[in-house]
């Protein structure tokens, strides 16, 4: 069901004149399979589970200023609201680290055992667990945040409070090999979705309720 996003303005800075990168990724075809065809299985699984696993150890030096700079920005500007959030995709816990002190209790989770191994436990819970099939109950969150991180619709759908809000952030923009367009997302989401939308630094973000 197609939502509505309203743009705000970009920060100051923010690069938008990206070289060719993330669009060029086989994982942007699976990041589109995902979220609007429910493809994932266990082969799938096992396949993005070990490509994680060999990145792990050296994850941690992508993180720079310019790509951290949506997350901060949609923390600052997407009238987040706080109370419990869940990461998704976590990785070695670049946004883990700007979500901790703004939310009441942040739980971090990853597929892969070796990226959660590399985050701090200082942090807050960390799950090794997929998203598929998440291991939280109903609304057991009141923000889940997805830092390029695949999409599942429907575990979301079911994890987030009803009043909850989805954090979407793609640090490289539209060059973020795990990249959906926000009006994409809104659209993959079962139900009827708005959003609040914003770019910063080389990344873009969406804050998305239900209306
Ligand atoms: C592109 S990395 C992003 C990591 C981190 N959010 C960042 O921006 O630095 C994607 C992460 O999602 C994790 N991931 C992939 N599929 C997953 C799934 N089904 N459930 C949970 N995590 C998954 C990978 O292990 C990896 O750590």
């Amino acid at each position: 069901m197609a939502g509505i996003v309203s743009w705000l303005p970009d920060a100051p800075g923010t690069e938008r004149n990206l070289p060719v990168f993330g669009s060029a990724s086989p994982i942007r075809k699976v990041t589109r399979q995902v979220a609007f065809e429910d493809g994932w299985d266990a082969e799938r699984r096992e396949k993005i589970g070990s490509l994680f696993d060999s990145m792990a150890d050296e994850w941690s030096k992508r993180a720079t200023p310019e790509r951290e700079a949506a997350l901060s920005d949609a923390l600052d500007r997407g009238n987040i609201r706080g109370g419990r959030v869940i990461e998704l995709g976590s990785g070695t816990g670049a946004g883990t680290r700007a979500l901790a002190g703004r939310f009441e209790s942040v739980v971090a989770l990853d597929l892969s055992l070796a990226m959660l191994q590399n985050a701090s436990p200082a942090l807050g819970g960390r799950v090794q667990g997929d998203s598929s099939a998440l291991p939280f109950p109903d609304g057991a969150a009141d923000t889940i945040t997805l830092v390029n991180m695949l999409l599942f619709p429907r575990e979301i759908d079911r994890v987030l409070d009803a009043n909850g809000q989805l954090l979407w952030v793609n640090s490289m923009a539209e060059e973020t090999p795990i990249h959906l367009p926000p009006e994409d997302v809104l659209a993959a989401l079962p139900g009827e979705w708005s959003g609040v939308a914003g770019r910063a630094g080389t990344g873009l973000w969406l804050v998305a309720e239900r209306r």
